[in-house]
């Protein structure tokens, strides 16, 4: 067993990065369970564009977040000598960290040109940081004296000392919980509704969830300087849900319950269903809000707002009508956050790799598109994002 889940870590890792975060972290088997969080070597190609599009549209709340730290606390931007810390925490592969950043640079620049700036990118330890880094170089090549880090921590611990971050931004991140905090239905994660949430397994996704944010929130508040600003978009839900999170609901308790579950039980493993799942939740904004509120001495939400997203794919098979396209590019997308978490689950329930990784190519390369394709009727013309900006007090 053991021996499984090294490979996974190395195969992860080690074999295809010339980055290495630690030679000294041996993952254990509770790491190689959380481990399987850590998206794919593909994300970059598969998922940045989906994630640009919801990026894009909350720019103007990410700006506002500098133009606010500069308003609050002017000083700070004649300090050019000390460098203007911008944190991301779960940067991934980095494609979707590069408009952002340049999005927050240029805001510090436009009001101090001679600002230096440091930018660290975090991810768990066992995230392809090489990869983050090479993406993000790349993006901000143009910029002079910029300085571009990595931190591979759980960000539910703190990273950054104290009152040391300016700017601390994360997207499309903190909704992802640790571990399932029970066997949960058969969705490929938490989609929050009014009837879910009051079940007895919904309560514990709840609570979950809720010491989870905490510990995010509670974290960032000690890392960010006094008026600094923390800048969050999650996925969520509404109350009651919309038409089309409805359809999100059903299409992936497909994608888990009948298209996942089908082939587990050709290689009679249906009852490891549950350990193949994602542990990312889609709560209500009032959940997120009302953490931040119990910190209220601390740290102050500044705005909330939350957008329908068009989703990129679904915009795109409006444009062509090719469902082929659209099955592939959607079972691209969902490998690229859903695979490692797919076959880490498999071998920490005893599989060994070898299967499980033809497990998973039979799903994401050959089933999952065909099944997409035929099911653009029920798939989620747009996805909710709350961008959050909170400053500390
Ligand atoms: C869905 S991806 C989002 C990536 C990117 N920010 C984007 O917008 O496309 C979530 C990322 O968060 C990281 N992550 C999840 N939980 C984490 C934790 N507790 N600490 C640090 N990173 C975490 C994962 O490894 C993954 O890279």
């Amino acid at each position: 067993m053991i021996t499984d889940l090294t490979s996974i870590y190395t195969d992860s890792i080690g074999t295809k990065q010339s980055f290495t975060p630690s030679t000294e972290y041996i993952p254990t088997l509770e790491d190689t369970k959380s481990s399987s969080r850590v998206m794919d070597e593909q994300y970059n190609e598969s998922c940045s564009d989906w994630s640009n599009v919801s990026i894009n549209t909350t720019l103007k709340d990410l700006t506002a977040c500098v133009e606010r730290y500069h308003n609050l606390d002017p000083n700070r931007f004649d300090q050019t000598d000390i460098p203007f810390v911008i944190a991301e925490y779960g940067c991934a592969t980095g494609a979707a960290s590069v408009l952002p950043l340049q999005t927050i640079i240029n805001a510090v620049r436009r009001i101090q040109p001679r600002m230096t700036i440091q930018i660290i990118l975090n991810d768990l330890p066992e995230n392809h940081h090489g990869l983050a880094i090479s993406a993000v170089s790349q993006g901000l090549s143009l910029y002079d004296d910029i300085y571009i880090m990595v931190a591979g921590k759980d960000f539910t611990k703190q990273v950054f000392p104290n009152n040391s971050v300016d700017i601390a931004y994360s997207n499309m991140t903190a909704q992802i919980i640790p571990q399932a905090p029970c066997p949960r239905d058969e969705n490929v994660f938490f989609l929050a509704n009014s009837k879910n949430i009051q079940s007895e397994w919904g309560e514990k996704w709840v609570q979950a969830f809720e010491k989870h944010w905490e510990s995010f929130i509670s974290n960032r508040q000690k890392e960010l300087k006094t008026n600094g600003q923390l800048f969050v978009t999650v996925l969520i839900y509404d109350d009651p849900i919309l038409p089309y999170q409805e359809k999100e609901t059903q299409f992936y308790h497909e994608v888990a319950g009948v298209c996942l579950k089908n082939l587990l039980q050709k290689y009679n493993l249906a009852d490891k269903l549950q350990s193949t799942l994602k542990t990312s939740s889609s709560m209500f904004k009032s959940h997120y809000i009302d953490i931040c509120d119990k910190y209220n001495e601390k740290i102050q939400v500044v705005s909330s707002n939350s957008y329908d997203i068009i989703d990129y794919f679904y915009a795109e098979y409006e444009r062509t009508k090719d469902s082929r396209q659209f099955g592939m590019k959607v079972a691209a997308y969902i490998k690229g956050w859903w695979a490692h978490v797919l076959e880490g689950g498999l071998v920490s329930e005893g599989v060994n790799q070898q299967l499980a990784n033809t497990i998973s190519n039979e799903f994401f390369d050959t089933n999952l598109p065909k099944f997409v394709s035929e099911r653009a009727s029920i798939y989620p013309e747009y996805f909710r994002v709350l961008a959050l900006s909170v400053q500390k007090i």
